[in-house]
Order: C-alpha cells, then structure tokens, then sequence
C-alpha cells in the first residue's frame, strides 16, 4: 500500500459514495484528507468516522465547488492542517432529462458543479502545487463523456469538458511536476445509479463484460494509483473503470 503519511488531498464531494471511498483511501494510506462536501454536516460525520480509524486524518468541510469563495475556503483548511499534495474534483449529481424537457437550468446546473467545479478545483490546487513543484490532481470524469447517453446532453457535456481540461491543464502544469489525469467510471454502486429505472440498470448490466456493476472502493484503488509516484510518468491521462464496457 502506499504511505501517504506526509501528504495533504482534498476529496470534493466526499460525504459518500466514490468521494468517501477515495478519502477513506486515502485515511487508510496515512494522509491527512479534507472533505468538501455541500452535504456539511454530513462531510463532517464522515471526517470524525476516518479520523477515529486512522492511520490518516480527515477534516469535513462544508463547499459548494460551484463557489470561487468555499474552493478558496478548503484549499485554507488543507494548508492550515499540512499543506496540498493531492486534489480530487468528484463532486456532481445528474438532471436527466430529454432535451424536450430539459431547461437550461438544469444543463446550467448539471455544467456547473462538473465543469466550472472541476476548472475551481484545479485552478486552486494548481496555485499552491506550482509553487511547491509538487502534486498531482484527478478529474472524476464519465464514460458518459466517450459514448453519450440519452437524456444526458448536460452530463455527458460536461464530463467531455473536463477530459478537455484535464488534458489542457496537464500541459500547462507539466513544467512544474504537477500531474493532472482523470478516470471514467462506468457503471459503479453509488446512490447516483439508485436513480435509474431497473429496465434501463439491466440494459446496462448486459452491456458489462464483467457482468457486475462496479465499486466505489474499485474507483478509489485506480485514483490512488494516480495519485501516486507508481504514476509518475502519467499525466493528461484518462483511465475507463468500467467492467469494459464501452471499451
Ligand atoms: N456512480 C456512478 O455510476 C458514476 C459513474 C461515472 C461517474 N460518476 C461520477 O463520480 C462522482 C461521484 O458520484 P457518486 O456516484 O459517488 O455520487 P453521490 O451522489 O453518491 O456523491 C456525490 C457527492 O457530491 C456532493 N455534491 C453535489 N453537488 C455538490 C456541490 N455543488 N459542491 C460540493 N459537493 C457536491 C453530494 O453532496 C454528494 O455527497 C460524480 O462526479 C459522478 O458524476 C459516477
């Protein structure tokens, strides 16, 4: 396993699901992890529950990653407690609808927590790392951005726009050793795929030649590889975890 004793992440949306997966990673590796979550009391509750496990230490932070003002507010909360090694923009949530029914609120919204969330994240975290010549960031994108889905015109833009910005700020950052990769999970037991219908979840599950749907600690384990120097030599990297599916 690798010791991330010395190291300092951020995890955005981390009060469950894949985020809480790749936190409690991280706590589990040592590091001291901050979860930034608009859930806050529920980002809380989970920090106390990683702290009392250890070896790691986890701090919950109330954020919207949509706001310039909270993005500024974590990155304080994790150079105030050792520093920013890491930083994981995983926050999100879908408004599926046609485009017959799909207000421009809701492609606002869905644009906004992914994107512009994902672009405040590694703006932030690209401040502080470029000056150290240290760090590395993932950007939780989607197979959703590769095939599309229907009903997903928001989702599946958005998450297209942040391989776009993983890429471009891999080639911005690479001078300073700071390393920018994302991965595209696929189909992964989270409250998110509650939401589907059954017909349309066993669609899918046929669709799957691994026949299952995925973890959240199977995201976390690929994120962590990412994170670390076994990962050195990647960077503008995008990694499917997806059972191959739409491989
Ligand atoms: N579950 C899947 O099958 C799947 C597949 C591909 C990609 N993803 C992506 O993985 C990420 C995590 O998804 P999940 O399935 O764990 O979802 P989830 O709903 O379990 O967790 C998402 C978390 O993000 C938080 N959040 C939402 N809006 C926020 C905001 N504005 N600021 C801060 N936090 C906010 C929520 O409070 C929640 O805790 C998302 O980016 C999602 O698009 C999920």
């Amino acid at each position: 396993m690798d010791d991330f004793s010395d190291r300092t992440a951020v995890v955005t949306g981390s009060a469950g699901g894949i985020g809480l997966a790749i936190a409690s990673a991280l706590v589990d590796a040592g590091a001291t992890v901050v979860l930034a979550d608009l859930q806050g009391a529920a980002a809380e509750r989970a920090a106390a529950e990683l702290s009392s496990r250890g070896p790691g230490r986890a701090i919950g932070v109330r954020c919207d990653v949509t706001s310039e003002s909270d993005i500024a507010a974590v990155t304080t909360a994790a150079t105030d407690n050792g520093g920013l090694d890491f930083w994981v923009n995983n926050a999100g949530f879908t408004r599926d609808k046609t485009m017959r029914n799909m207000s421009l609120d809701d492609f606002r919204a869905v644009i906004d927590v992914h994107l512009v969330g994902g672009w405040l994240g590694t703006r932030a975290a690209a401040e502080i790392m470029c000056e150290q010549r240290r760090g590395a960031i993932v950007n939780i994108s989607s197979i959703a951005a590769k095939v599309g889905n229907p009903g997903q015109t928001n989702y599946a833009a958005a998450k297209a726009g942040l391989i776009g910005l993983t890429k471009a700020a891999a080639k911005e950052l690479g001078r300073y050793d700071v390393r920018v990769n994302a991965v595209q999970p696929g189909l992964i037991g989270t409250a998110m795929i509650e939401a589907l219908k059954p017909e349309v979840l066993q669609a899918k599950l046929q669709d799957i030649p691994l026949e299952r749907v995925g973890t959240p600690s199977e995201v976390a384990d690929t994120v962590l590889f990412l994170l670390s120097e076994r990962a050195a030599y990647l960077t503008g990297a995008v990694i499917q975890i997806s059972g191959g599916r739409h491989m």
